[in-house]
């Protein structure tokens, strides 16, 4: 027997029932002392020692960014904003279109920039040709501070550029990012049990953070690249035709080699995004299942499993390497065979008078302009395949079904005042799970009047989680009817039907923040002294007293900080305070002593909500009003505790057999 992380009592049941004061009282289940907690400084320790407080979950973000001298550049377009909220978009493309505006000004920019790259060679051309060569030296000077000035004009257009790029570029990757996750909100639970929740992170972290890379840094000097290759292109045509056609005659080579590059180098992307896929997926699932495979000794499997993984993603990250690693080179080798021909060609020109010696020196200074952008463009290359593939994926995921169309404007209007009433009738429900060969639920019928308690009993895998999951509208029913109060699903839509329903499972997911905050989640405008009852009445209150910081307690990571019972008290709390209609407690006192677990039932007892209660203590379900016992999809016997007993049916085996493990349920109603 352990109390308090001590060992209070050892021996047989019977032994410590005569010894030990603590094992006869959890025996008991009374909760005597859950009724005596008060203490307000155990539960709501003082400010003082309050770290700042923690914004209310759901609460509006501060908006701090708006006010500061940049402003204009942190405010989100109103065009992204409406966008990354309109369920209609579809794809990454539509979301470009709010930044056009910007991404045009940024391209001007890059034009005006590129052009005053173009010139600086000019003025040199002249400065030689007009300043050097008869000695002018004032127009030397002249053609120097327009050099200059060009030059300074070239750093202001880059710095606005960058601004309207930047601007452009976060509030299309701000649009991907909301609207994806607006979309991941409406999947529905079997989807999500299926898909899990791995992918879905992978896609919203790895592709969306590729999009925007690209985005951020990539597209820009991509294009900046190529506008002025373009350009020096059309200079040194405009200046001397026959020396540019020596200059650019490598160039069908490099555009042949380009080509097969591409074709080379977007299969080599492919494979090391989906390598990179389940590199991701066996961290994920590793990680998450630490636990399991540390006490099962596996870490060496478990990092060479890894290491292969990792392995093969290398592979194909390098082959993709080296495709840029012959083609870059090559491209550099070009270049400089044009600045041979033009040098060899150029000389002998000068020589004949046909060319002046500024424009040769303008002709060598514009190769040096042309080529260097294209090594560049290998770490554009390399993002923007990147950023292809996160596109494509992103469109994938934006494609999947949702089981309704963006819901998220509906929650400012939860306090419609709509309620579940009347009795609960399943009339010959069925649901078989996707790719199960057979179904979890065949044919139930079962009526339950307002205001009473089930408790649904049965062998593992019987269909009592699934059961729970249809009447809470999680699950679709494939044929049959649930109805309230003689109208389908209570006549209300899905959205107002959950919300007046409580859900509390196994293993409840509690947010990263206080307790107070996890029970108040459903209603945020509760006040402490609602929160506080809500505990009191689910039984939580002992559990949170002797926390550290009682009610300011700190979750985190789910709740792993936390005992599976005291996850499964806050989680009835918060259903406790959401004031549902109907209550399923899915195994949810499977981890509470006889004390927590009988408050539990005395908060069920005195509620006014329907409630059904997943159970293999037979202790609870004999307190409910009727039982149900499931096996393999169906309700076999149904009635109250002492009619079931009487039938020497299932249950009373169920019992016996209980009785015979772990000695008699001793909770008294
Ligand atoms: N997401 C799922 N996909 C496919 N089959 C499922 C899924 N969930 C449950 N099943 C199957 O449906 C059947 C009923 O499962 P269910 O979880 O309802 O059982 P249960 O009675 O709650 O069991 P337990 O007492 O162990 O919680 C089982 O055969 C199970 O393997
Ligand atoms: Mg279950």
């Amino acid at each position: 027997m352990l109390d308090d992380g001590r060992t209070v009592g050892e021996g047989t049941r019977e032994q410590l029932m005569r010894s030990c004061p603590q094992f006869a009282d959890l025996m008991a289940g009374g909760h005597e002392e859950i009724d005596r907690v008060s203490g307000e400084s155990d539960l709501w320790p003082d400010a003082e020692t309050t770290e700042p407080a923690e914004p209310a979950l759901g609460a509006d973000v501060p908006e701090d960014a708006q006010a500061d001298l940049g402003g204009w550049l942190t405010r989100l377009p109103d065009a992204a904003a409406s966008m990354a909220a309109d369920p209609k978009v579809t794809r990454v493309a539509q979301m470009l279109k709010p930044a056009k505006g910007l991404f045009t000004a940024a391209l001007v920019l890059i034009a005006l920039s590129s052009l005053a790259t173009v010139l600086v060679p000019l003025m040199i051309q002249r400065g030689i040709d007009e300043g050097i060569a008869p000695g002018d030296h004032r127009r030397l000077l002249f053609y120097a501070i327009l050099a200059w000035s060009l030059i300074a004009g070239d750093w202001i257009f880059y710095i606005g550029q960058s601004l309207f790029s930047a601007k452009g570029s976060e509030s299309v990757q701000y649009g991907v990012r909301v609207r994806s996750f607006r979309h991941v909100l409406g999947f529905s639970l079997p989807y999500f049990e299926k898909e899990q929740g791995g992918q879905v992170m992978t896609r919203l972290t790895v592709d969306v953070d590729s999009l925007s890379r690209f985005l951020q840094s990539g597209l820009v000097n991509g294009l900046m690249s190529l506008i002025t290759m373009f350009g020096i292109g059309v200079a040194m045509l405009v200046f001397n035709p026959l020396l540019a056609v020596i200059a650019l005659s490598p160039i069908p080579l490099v555009l042949a080699a380009t080509i097969i590059f591409q074709r080379l180098s977007t299969k080599a992307y492919d494979r090391a995004r989906e390598d990179i896929g389940k590199v991701n997926s066996s961290l994920q699932e590793n990680i998450s299942g630490l636990r399991v495979v540390q006490s099962h000794g596996k870490q060496s499997i478990a990092s060479q499993f890894f290491q292969k993984v990792s392995d093969a993603y290398r592979v194909s990250r390098e082959k993709a390497q080296r495709y840029i690693a012959l083609y870059f080179p090559f491209v550099v080798f070009c270049s400089q065979v044009s600045n041979a021909l033009v040098l060899v060609a150029g000389a002998r020109f000068v020589a004949d008078g046909t060319v002046t010696p500024g424009v040769l020196a303008a002709f060598l200074l514009f190769l040096g302009q042309f080529y260097g952008p294209i090594q560049q463009l290998a770490n554009i290359f390399d993002s923007f395949q990147q950023a292809r593939i996160g596109q494509k994926r992103t469109d994938e995921l934006l494609a999947m079904p949702q089981e309704e169309p963006d819901v998220v404007e509906s929650d400012r209007t939860s306090a419609d005042g709509s309620r579940l009433s009347g009795d609960i009738r399943l009339d010959d429900v069925s649901y078989t799970h996707d790719g199960a060969v057979e179904p979890a639920l065949k044919n139930i019928d079962l009526t339950l009047d307002q205001g009473s308690s089930l408790a649904v009993v049965g062998s593992t895998g019987a269909g009592k989680t699934t059961l729970v999951k249809v009447m809470a509208w999680l699950y679709e029913a494939e044929t049959g009817r649930v109805e309230i109060g003689e109208r389908d699903r209570g006549g209300l839509d899905r959205e107002t039907y959950r919300r007046r329903v409580g859900v509390v499972g196994q293993a409840p997911h509690l947010f990263d923040t206080t307790i107070a905050e996890n029970i108040r989640y459903a209603r945020p405008d509760a006040t402490d002294a609602e929160v506080e009852a809500a505990a009191r009445r689910s039984g939580a209150i002992l559990a949170i007293a002797r926390l550290l910081r009682g009610f300011h307690y700190q979750v985190d990571d789910g709740g792993s900080n936390l005992a599976q019972g005291h996850r499964q008290l806050i989680a009835l709390a918060r259903a406790e305070l959401a004031g549902t209609d109907l209550l399923l407690l899915d195994e949810a006192t499977a981890h509470l002593d006889a004390a927590s677990q009988s408050a539990v039932m005395d908060a069920v007892a005195a509620t006014d909500a329907t409630t059904v209660i997943v159970a293999h203590r037979l202790a609870t379900a004999a307190r409910c009003d009727r039982i149900a016992v499931m096996e393999h999809g169906r309700i076999v016997e149904f009635g109250t505790h002492d009619d079931l007993l009487a039938q020497d049916g299932r249950y009373r085996r169920l019992t016996a057999s209980a009785e015979a493990t772990v000695g008699a349920p001793t909770t008294s109603g």
